[in-house]
């Protein structure tokens, strides 16, 4: 069944094996938005825990993506002015949004500790990553 119990393990399996799998993949997350708040939560990740579990719209990477639908690659993080750091190791951020029924629902985080690792190549996968998730919602 698709219950939300089953849905928030199989994310945190997802989570787990890219990161385990991908060596830059530090920190993967999924972060899935609640329009009417305006706040995106964190619904599963694998690496360090992470304080922020709800980030508002416009707030950060992730923040920004929830309203503008677009990738954001972040070569380098200190360079950007509306970010959130979680930890000081981060040095590159990925996230990519996630389209159910062509409404962005949420999205993928990824953190690198590794200097600008993210291609496009990074970005096709990631996007057919939530292409997979969106059929199980
Ligand atoms: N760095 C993100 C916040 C989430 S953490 O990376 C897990 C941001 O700026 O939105």
């Amino acid at each position: 069944a698709h219950d939300k119990e089953s849905i928030g393990q199989r994310l945190t399996e997802i989570c787990e094996l890219l990161q385990t799998t991908m060596g830059y993949y530090d920190w993967v997350g999924f972060y899935f938005a609640n329009h009417k708040e305006k706040t995106l939560h964190l619904k599963a990740f694998a690496g360090e825990p992470t304080d922020h579990t709800v980030i508002p719209f416009g707030k950060g990477i992730c923040g920004q993506v929830a309203e503008t639908n677009s990738n954001f690659v972040v070569a380098d993080v200190k360079a950007q002015n509306n970010y959130i750091a979680c930890s000081m190791y981060v040095k590159a951020e990925i996230v990519v949004p996630l389209f159910k029924d062509g409404k962005n629902v949420g999205q993928i985080d990824i953190d690198s500790h590794t200097e600008d690792p993210f291609s496009e190549e990074d970005e096709r996968f990631l996007e057919w990553v939530n292409q997979q998730v969106a059929e199980i919602l």
